[in-house]
């Protein structure tokens, strides 16, 4: 029996990799919750959308549809995933990207202040740190120094969620994820982790070919979808007054991109070949996440490690070439 008592939630990037696993878990949790949704399909996919949940096909730069969702349907938290989350798109298209970006956050921000939302929880990255100096990477010892545009547009909608708390009262939290992989996340989006990647070109070779940059000694802090899930879960939960808190999600522990290959031939039984390139300019060597904050102020913890994450992320693969 859940004690945590929810009637209507509002989902933000549905059809996306995170919204869409989000989807799914919440409704095992809360099956008498009703889900409301809005993506604009950009890039997420309609058949990724759990059946249960009442779907808006638009964009959240729609205010008069952003009005028409809370209205009707009074949605007590808000988790927003709707973004343009590619780095190298953003280089190329500024403008679009931050309209998506930033003022689509606002835009939310702002419906969420006036039809009384408990709590908006919102997806930020751990690109706002442009490559932290301190590993692993505490929130408060690292100033954001992001160095892209989609990196300014993800930290630019943390202030403006302090100031909505501030100014209204509205409840906010800031999720900064780190290098989210697994099911749903197809290998073929430029945003695509090695994970995703590496195995797209394993399992559809004539989607992807895989590449390895510079000795393969880097290394990120690969976080399962999962754990992401479960920060988002237990930001809503929380009793505390979160006013636009800033919180690392991660798994806390990194993995080189080495032993990701080792673990994938491993796993799947078969041999990767990797184009060899130079490696990326401006490339972080590691990114490695203190994930001590949430622990201590929400009581995440990660559920699900690198290796099983891999192993149930492989399955998924295996899955989509027997639908083919
Ligand atoms: N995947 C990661 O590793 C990662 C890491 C850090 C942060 N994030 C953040 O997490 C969130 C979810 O990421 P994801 O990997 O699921 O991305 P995704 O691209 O799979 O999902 C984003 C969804 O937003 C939708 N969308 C885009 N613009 C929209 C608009 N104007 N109106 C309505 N819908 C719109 C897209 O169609 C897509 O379904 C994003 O905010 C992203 O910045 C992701």
């Amino acid at each position: 029996m859940n004690r945590f008592n929810v009637k209507c939630i509002l989902v933000t990037g549905c059809a996306g990799f995170i919204g869409s696993n989000f989807v799914r878990q919440f409704k095992k949790e809360f099956p008498k919750a009703a889900i409301v949704g809005i993506d604009d399909l950009s890039t997420g996919r309609k058949e990724e959308i759990d059946k249960s949940v009442k779907f808006y096909k638009g964009s959240i730069l729609d205010t008069k549809l952003l009005d028409r969702i809370f209205a009707k349907h009074k949605p007590e938290y808000v988790f927003h995933f709707a973004a343009l989350p590619r780095v190298s798109y953003s280089v190329e298209y500024p403008v679009e990207t931050s309209e998506a970006n930033i003022v689509g956050t606002i835009a939310l921000l702002n419906a969420s202040q006036k039809y009384g939302v408990k709590r908006f929880i919102y997806s930020s990255s751990s690109s706002v740190y442009g490559g932290a100096k301190q590993l692993p990477t505490k929130e408060k010892d690292n100033e954001p120094n992001p160095r892209s545009p989609y990196a300014v547009q993800k930290y630019i909608g943390e202030p403006f969620c302090k100031v909505f708390s501030d100014l209204y009262g509205l409840d906010t939290a800031c999720l900064r994820y780190f290098n989210v992989y697994g099911p749903g996340q197809y290998g073929d989006s430029a945003y695509s982790t090695v994970v995703s990647a590496w195995l797209e070109s394993l399992y559809f070779p004539k989607n992807k070919k895989a590449f390895i940059e510079g000795d393969g000694k880097q290394s990120r802090d690969f976080c399962y979808v999962d754990n992401v899930v479960l920060a988002n879960m237990f930001a809503m939960k929380s009793s505390k007054k979160l006013n636009g808190e800033v919180f690392n999600v991660a798994h806390g522990e990194r993995t080189t991109v080495n032993q990701v290959k080792k673990l994938i031939e491993k796993y799947s039984g078969k041999k990767i070949s990797l184009e060899k390139r130079a490696p990326r300019k401006g490339d972080v060597k590691h990114t490695h996440a203190d994930i001590s904050k949430i622990k201590r102020m929400l009581g995440y913890k990660p559920v699900v490690n690198f290796e099983e994450g891999l192993v149930r992320t492989i399955k998924w693969f295996e899955e989509r070439i027997k639908k083919q």
